[in-house]
């Protein structure tokens, strides 16, 4: 079901079938569009099942990878790229072992920098030499959080180091072997980064983030709920699950 509020599309999938059905024809209708696009990607648990059915569409000749560029959101500091959870690995194992994206047109920071300033900078110029994000896959944690932009007092412009919060390291935890093992900081796209890209899917499921996506699609515009900032781009779809949208059935039903 698909409902419009102000400028944002909001897409209720009735099963998560059909959630990773539209989230993976999303990326690859962009792609149909534009060849050599320019794609921010996301980690955990939420995109799992859309990139498994993207890198099925890759497979069966739908959508072509060979001339896209990707640019991960973000990645823990530090931490060793052959590190199980590191999203250098999960984004091999989720995605780019199994579609036609050529190597040297993926990007994700890199989490064993020794120089993590520079890094971030240089990240951030290569996302500017690439001509920006034309398309951004977002997930969102339980605390209002894009990227690993935590809630906090100002928004933060471009990539750069940030120290997690208390709460994102908890939810990480599971993971995790023990939860004194997930790095305590992550180099992300900055809020400006993620703001740049043409187009905008915010992917969440699940009952645990019903009450952030009130917050970020209806509430105040504010640090304090990072991704609240959405509101303010022209090109988003929110793709919810019935669960994650339970909040704001009444807010819908009363536009429709
Ligand atoms: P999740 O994480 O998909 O594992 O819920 C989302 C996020 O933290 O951005």
């Amino acid at each position: 079901m698909i409902y419009h509020a102000g400028n944002i599309v909001i897409n209720i999938a009735p099963d998560m079938a059909a959630f990773n059905k539209d989230g993976a024809r999303s990326i690859m209708d962009q792609i149909n569009k534009k060849p050599d696009s320019v794609v921010g990607f996301a980690t955990g648990g939420t995109p799992v099942g859309v990139y498994k059915e993207l890198a099925e569409l890759n497979k069966s000749g739908r959508v072509d990878f060979r001339s896209v560029t990707s640019f991960n959101l973000d990645e823990y500091y530090p931490i060793k790229r052959d590190n199980p959870q590191s999203y250098y690995r999960f984004m091999a194992e989720n995605l780019f072992d199994h579609v036609n994206i050529q190597p040297h047109k993926v990007n994700i920071p890199n989490g064993e920098a020794a120089d993590v300033e520079e890094e971030c900078a240089s990240y951030e110029r290569k996302i500017k030499a690439a001509g920006y994000l034309d398309f951004q896959v977002l997930g969102i944690g339980s605390n209002g959080h894009i990227g690993f932009n935590e809630p906090g007092g100002k928004f933060q412009g471009a990539t750069h180091l940030v120290t997690l919060k208390e709460s994102t390291v908890k939810d990480n935890a599971r993971f995790f072997g023990d939860p004194s093992d997930v790095p305590r900081n992550a180099i992300t796209m900055g809020i400006k980064t993620i703001m740049s890209a043409k187009k905008i899917l915010l992917l969440a499921t699940g009952s645990v983030k019903a009450k952030v996506i009130k917050e970020a699609l209806f509430g105040d515009i504010t640090p304090e709920v990072p991704a609240s900032v959405l509101q303010l781009h022209t090109n988003l779809i929110a793709l919810l699950d019935t669960e994650a949208a339970a909040e704001i059935m009444p807010i819908l039903e009363g536009l429709s």
